[in-house]
């Protein structure tokens, strides 16, 4: 029997600064860099049996980067969807993004909503982008949204359910993730899809996510197929969890 494969992967992309240092090169470099392994990877994944990718592109915490490493960021966020939106309409890649967009500058913003609009119909392949995105954030965001509902007496306080939190996150309708990568070795969530990586496997690796490939996220998907998932009850063996 093939191994089962996961719904929702989400990918934390770390190590482009360390990727550029070994090369004695700036961060931003490293960032380049790690934005065309983004690109190599999503065609890869078109196709592969994966239906969701997130990844988690900049948190509310990068703010206080050096501001020279935030405007790189930035800048090339907005050229990557100027320059691949055809790319991903031609590989049927729909994108969405999480997280707040307005403080993103002007450039970077238009060609995120842009991509997003013309994307929203695809379906071989669903790419969330976490941009200015922290899960801390989403889950206040979601209680301001529905306190805001009951406030007009559209929801019942008494009643507020999982199912009213999942519909005010920026993932509503996404379903829940079932592996978290991490790369350049950290064993860190750092705010990344609290509410939605609550029974998720976690995978670290050594290789820089510049350096990431399709082979590298094979490795990952092998070892969630060996891994027993009992979502907080009994395993095969009758143990507890
Ligand atoms: C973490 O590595 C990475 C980031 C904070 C940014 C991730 C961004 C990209 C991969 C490229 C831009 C994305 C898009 C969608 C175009 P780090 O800088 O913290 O690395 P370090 O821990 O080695 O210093």
């Amino acid at each position: 029997m093939a191994p089962i494969k996961p719904t929702h992967v989400a990918l934390i992309m770390d190590g482009n600064g360390r990727w550029a240092k070994k090369r004695l090169m700036p961060r931003s470099f490293g960032h380049r860099e790690g934005s065309m392994a983004l690109r190599r990877l999503v065609i890869d994944l078109v196709g592969a049996g994966v239906p969701y990718i997130t990844v988690y592109a900049f948190s509310t915490e990068n703010w206080s980067r050096p501001q020279a490493e935030v405007d790189a960021l930035m800048g090339m966020i907005g050229e990557f969807f100027s320059s691949y939106i055809d790319e991903l309409i031609e590989n049927g890649v729909r994108v969405r993004f999480l997280g707040d967009l307005e403080k993103l500058p002007e450039g970077a913003k238009s060609a995120c909503l842009l991509t997003q609009e013309k994307t929203k119909e695809l379906e071989r392949l669903n790419l969330n982008i976490a941009i200015n995105y922290g899960g801390r954030d989403e889950i206040a965001r979601a209680a301001r949204l529905i306190a805001q509902k009951a406030a007009k007496g559209e929801i019942d306080p008494g009643s507020i359910s999982q199912k009213d939190i999942e519909e005010h996150l920026y993932t509503k309708g996404i379903p829940d993730v079932d592996l978290v990568i991490r790369t350049a070795g950290e064993f860190r969530l750092s705010g990344f899809m609290l509410y939605q990586c609550a029974y998720a496997e976690f995978y670290a690796t050594d290789v820089l996510w510049p350096d990431f490939t399709i082979e590298d996220f094979n490795k990952a998907l092998a070892a969630f197929g060996s891994r027993e998932r009992r979502f907080g009850g009994l395993g095969a063996d009758g143990k507890q969890q």
